[in-house]
């Protein structure tokens, strides 16, 4: 397995791999990989015959308040996970591979429906800067297919959207979140938190399972399902939102209905957490 920081380089790579008719599939990341992007790494095996995981902890997509110069670094680590799943290179460029001119950067704007909720409200211009890197990767790799996990619900549809809009010839592939053995679903910011705060964490899914149920014992009002469910968070928490919307298009809906996202966010002292469902 190579590890790749030029972008030149990485172009060789797929230009040859592209002679002999690979098919390329890319995972995208920020790095200190878990579970859950090991799950993504595993169907873009199971689907393309070269997997590229990019390794970039994005600085357009955080805000000034937020934790870019804590977010984990790991990259030993990561290249043993990367190792372990036969993943064919791992790109891993710096930010100035990346933004050459970062004061003159084009960006990538994703629709104002798709922003300005759920995480779009608390973290401005986070989807810009997620966009315009991801648009970055795929102009730089070219993958037949790219893996996004549904855990970041909103990004997923901002990026499926884009690639419908600016017709980018990539087929996105959603995977499914993956928790840990208490239901707690796997981010790399979990590491911030303490043994406690992790049992405490753990009642973001019970909100949501609780949700599941009613919705399964047919109440469809929504309104009514998500304060009755929202008293299960740990008081610990503040929520910062847990909202209804349709899964793919992000709008608001009457009532629950099957393909509905149901997202919450919450912060236990500095740390943002977010989970969601679609039932
Ligand atoms: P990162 O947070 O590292 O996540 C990389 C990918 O792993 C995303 O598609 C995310 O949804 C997925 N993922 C994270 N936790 C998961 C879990 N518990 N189960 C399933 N999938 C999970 O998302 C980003 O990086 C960045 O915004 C990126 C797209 C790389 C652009 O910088």
């Amino acid at each position: 397995m190579q590890i790749i920081s030029n972008i030149n380089e990485i172009r060789k790579i797929v230009k040859k791999w592209q002679k002999n008719d690979e098919t390329i599939g890319l995972v995208p990341t920020m790095g200190a990989l878990h579970l859950g992007h090991e799950s993504l790494v595993k169907k873009a095996k199971t689907q393309s015959s070269k997997v590229i995981v990019s390794i970039f902890v994005n600085p357009i997509q955080f805000a000034p308040n937020e934790d870019f110069e804590k977010y984990p670094r790991t990259l030993e680590k990561d290249s043993i996970i990367c190792q372990d799943n036969n993943v064919d290179v791992i790109f891993a460029p710096n930010a100035n591979e990346m933004y050459a001119d970062k004061n003159n950067l084009t960006i990538i704007v994703p629709p104002k429906n798709y922003q300005n909720k759920l995480c779009g409200l608390s973290r401005n211009g986070h989807f810009d800067g997620v966009a315009t890197v991801v648009a970055k990767l795929f102009n730089i790799i070219h993958p037949d297919k790219a893996f996004f996990g549904q855990k970041d619900a909103q990004q997923l549809a901002i990026i499926k959207k884009m690639v419908l809009d600016l017709n980018m010839p990539v087929e996105i592939v959603s995977c499914p979140i993956i928790r840990d053995e208490n239901g707690l679903a796997l981010s790399s910011r979990n590491s911030y938190l303490s043994a406690e705060q992790k049992i405490k964490a753990l009642s973001l899914n019970k909100v949501l399972q609780k949700i599941k149920e009613m919705y399964e014992k047919n109440e469809t009002n929504h309104e009514k399902v998500l304060k009755r469910a929202s008293i299960l968070l740990d008081e610990a928490f503040d929520m910062e939102y847990l909202e209804a919307y349709d899964a793919n298009t992000l709008e608001k809906i009457e009532k629950l209905r099957n393909n509905t996202l149901i997202a919450i966010a919450a912060k236990i002292g500095n740390v943002r957490l977010i989970d969601n469902i679609i039932l």
